[in-house]
């Protein structure tokens, strides 16, 4: 049976469920692309399996912190899940721009005990233990994504099609953006919380030493994730939408 996430288990009617609920499903690592679920078939026979499915995930995600260190998912499941956001992420000429890192138990804390000594060097005595106690609070998370877009293949592009060369690093940033929504989204799908952060570039020379990631990969940004300590992620403003958007000829 196919796995499917608790936000989309709860989007789904009762009658139209799974017998064997997500919880009592063995985890099973996924060895092939082909094995994730395939929600355009689904969605053929399961009306419940709409655009709207999809927006309640959207929805769902928030920012959360403080995050602590209990996983609702295995790791490789989480493995899973940013591979598979990796792999079918759209980029501009499918250029496939996009790089990432996963940093579990104690890789994270190292990623972010070694953020705390650059930024100890560099932040304000009076304003130390402020930030110093935040990025502890990233740091009590169980993991973090690195984010990363990979300058050769932006620079490829740039040569190989010279009319649109100061567009590529805007369209890479634009794919790598896309996917750490999609990340986000589905980490929170199955019950993590998350918050996006942004320590390059002050890191970005560390990251390359200690986890040997080419130089030409550059750092966009760090996605922790954890156990939630609230259910609630708080209230949210939204700007009315009549200011953002227009539709014309409907
Ligand atoms: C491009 C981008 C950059 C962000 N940078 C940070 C950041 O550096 N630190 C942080 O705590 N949150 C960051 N956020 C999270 C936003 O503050 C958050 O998404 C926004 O307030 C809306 O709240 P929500 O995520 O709960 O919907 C960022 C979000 C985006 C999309």
């Amino acid at each position: 049976m196919q796995r499917l996430s608790r936000s989309l288990l709860r989007a789904i009617p009762r009658t139209t469920r799974p017998s064997t609920p997500h919880t009592t499903t063995p985890f099973t690592p996924l060895t092939t692309t082909t094995a994730t679920p395939n929600i355009a078939a689904m969605a053929t026979t399961t009306p419940a399996l709409s655009a709207d499915t999809f927006l309640s995930l959207i929805k769902n995600r928030r920012t959360f912190y403080p995050l602590n260190k209990d996983l609702a998912i295995p790791p490789a499941r989480i493995q899973e899940l940013v591979g598979e956001a990796l792999q079918h992420m759209p980029s501009a000429f499918n250029s496939q721009s996009n790089r990432a890192v996963v940093l579990f138990g104690a890789e994270h804390d190292k990623f972010w005990a070694m953020t705390a000594d650059i930024l100890k060097t560099v932040v304000p005595e009076a304003a130390w233990e402020a930030k110093s106690n935040k990025l502890a609070m990233f740091r009590a998370g169980a993991g973090t994504v690195l984010f990363f877009e990979d300058l050769t293949v932006v620079k490829e592009l740039q040569e190989k099609y010279a009319l649109y060369a100061d567009r590529f690093p805007i369209w890479a940033g634009h794919t790598s953006a896309m996917l750490q929504f999609a990340v986000w989204t589905v980490l929170e799908a199955e019950g993590l919380g998350a918050n996006l952060q942004h320590l390059n570039p002050l890191v970005d020379a560390k990251v390359v030493e200690t986890w040997g990631v080419p130089a030409t990969w550059k750092l966009n940004s760090q996605l922790v994730f954890g156990g939630k300590t609230v259910d609630d992620a708080g209230p949210k403003t939204f700007a009315p939408l009549e200011e953002k958007l227009k539709v014309f000829g409907a």
